[in-house]
């Protein structure tokens, strides 16, 4: 019998060895040369510690409270979308495995899962991801059934006017399953035969005029927080703050949007400065490790959001594999906060890492 996983990393083999290639490379993939997808990690592993020693940390204290939800540690479950492809229970498995772990789950629009069978299966904290349609109609219907239904928050995706480039859904024709949360309001079996029927799709049904007037626009349609998500440029993140959003994500949507941004580990200091912490920022992309979750704090972020090792758990083993990840991820962040001298989240502070930028100055 295989060794169990003993880290994240080692769940993307397994879900490779479990999952069709279409649907793997689905997962896996991001935009064009990949780039960016190599620098998310990458640049994580630049960064280096300068832990203190002789503190008390026989007690660790992950825990943090978002949007005022307290959660048992920094490390929220990202939207990723059309997670029955990885497995049959799908986001129930995935919104389980949040509850059980006590986090907070955000559930993709493009869920394979409806906002109501999520909602019913666990009582863990979950936030909506919204794209904004042309009908704005579908978007306005389902953002109000979240509320109805629980959700504790909204999380508008800014980076995706169009679908990025996925190379690999093209050459192997990706498809567009059943999108759970539009039934009967929308034909999304769209399908493409010279490439990849998901960007087929997105090119029909996402509003690619989206602008910043629209927040106004959906603050109209929900009294939920609204989280932004997909900002990398202190300009956007004063806007986003401008315009009142709740909470600011540092994402560059797992690399699969537009090749050569920056890893959102690099982006996020010019961020946080810019917010000043009048709301909370957090991140996204490339975190596999609790050394990254502490670097993420570190630099400013609130919370990490993990998008493919919780596919990946869900892929090998569904919710029990995805409470493995969390509880892998978490228990790399409580060591190293011992070894690096913090007792809670409160005292990782700036001054626990060095940048690239440090060593240059
Ligand atoms: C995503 N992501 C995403 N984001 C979003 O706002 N709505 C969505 O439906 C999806 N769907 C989706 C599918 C798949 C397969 C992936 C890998 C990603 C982006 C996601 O929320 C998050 O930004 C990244 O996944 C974070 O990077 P890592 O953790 O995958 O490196």
């Amino acid at each position: 019998m295989a060794a169990e996983p003993v880290n994240v990393n080692e769940f993307q083999e397994l879900a490779r060895q479990a999952l069709p290639k279409m649907y793997y490379d689905f997962f896996a993939g991001g935009a064009e040369d990949q780039h960016t997808l190599r620098e998310n990690v990458e640049a994580f592993s630049r960064i280096t510690f300068q832990p203190r020693i002789l503190v008390d940390v026989s007690k660790i204290d992950m825990s943090t409270t978002i949007l005022g939800y307290k959660i048992s540690s920094p490390i929220m479950i990202a939207p990723t979308s059309l997670q029955k492809l990885a497995h049959p229970e799908g986001e129930i498995a995935t919104a389980r495995a949040a509850a059980a772990c006590n986090t907070i789950m955000v559930l993709s629009f493009m869920a394979t899962c409806t906002v109501e069978e999520v909602a019913s299966s666990c009582n863990a904290v979950r936030f909506l991801q919204l794209y904004v349609f042309k009908r704005r109609d579908i978007s306005a219907q389902v953002v109000q059934k979240a509320e109805r239904y629980g959700f504790k928050a909204i999380v508008l995706t800014v980076d995706t006017p169009r679908l990025g480039r996925r190379e690999a859904d093209i050459k192997n024709r990706m498809v567009s399953p059943q999108l759970k949360n539009f039934e009967g309001l929308l034909t999304t079996d769209i399908s493409n035969d010279k490439g990849s029927s998901l960007e087929a799709l997105a090119s029909e049904i996402y509003d690619a005029s989206l602008s910043w007037k629209d927040i106004e626009w959906l603050t109209s349609i929900t009294n939920l927080p609204i989280l932004i998500k997909g900002v990398l440029t202190c300009e956007d993140a004063i806007k986003a703050v401008e315009v009142g959003v709740s909470g600011i994500i540092v994402s560059n949507h797992g690399a699969r949007q537009l090749d050569y941004v920056p890893a959102t580990i690099s982006a996020l200091e010019e961020v946080v400065r810019a917010v000043g912490g009048r709301v909370p920022v957090l991140l996204d992309g490339g975190v596999r490790r609790g050394t990254d979750v502490f670097k993420a704090l570190a630099l400013g972020a609130q919370a990490v959001l993990v998008g493919r090792p919780v596919i990946y758990g869900l892929a090998a083993k569904g919710e029990h594999g995805v409470r493995r990840v969390l509880e892998m991820l978490k228990d790399e962040l409580e060591i190293t906060m011992a070894l690096s001298g913090c007792s809670s989240v409160k005292d990782i502070s700036r001054r626990h890492v060095r940048t690239e930028r440090d060593r240059l100055q």
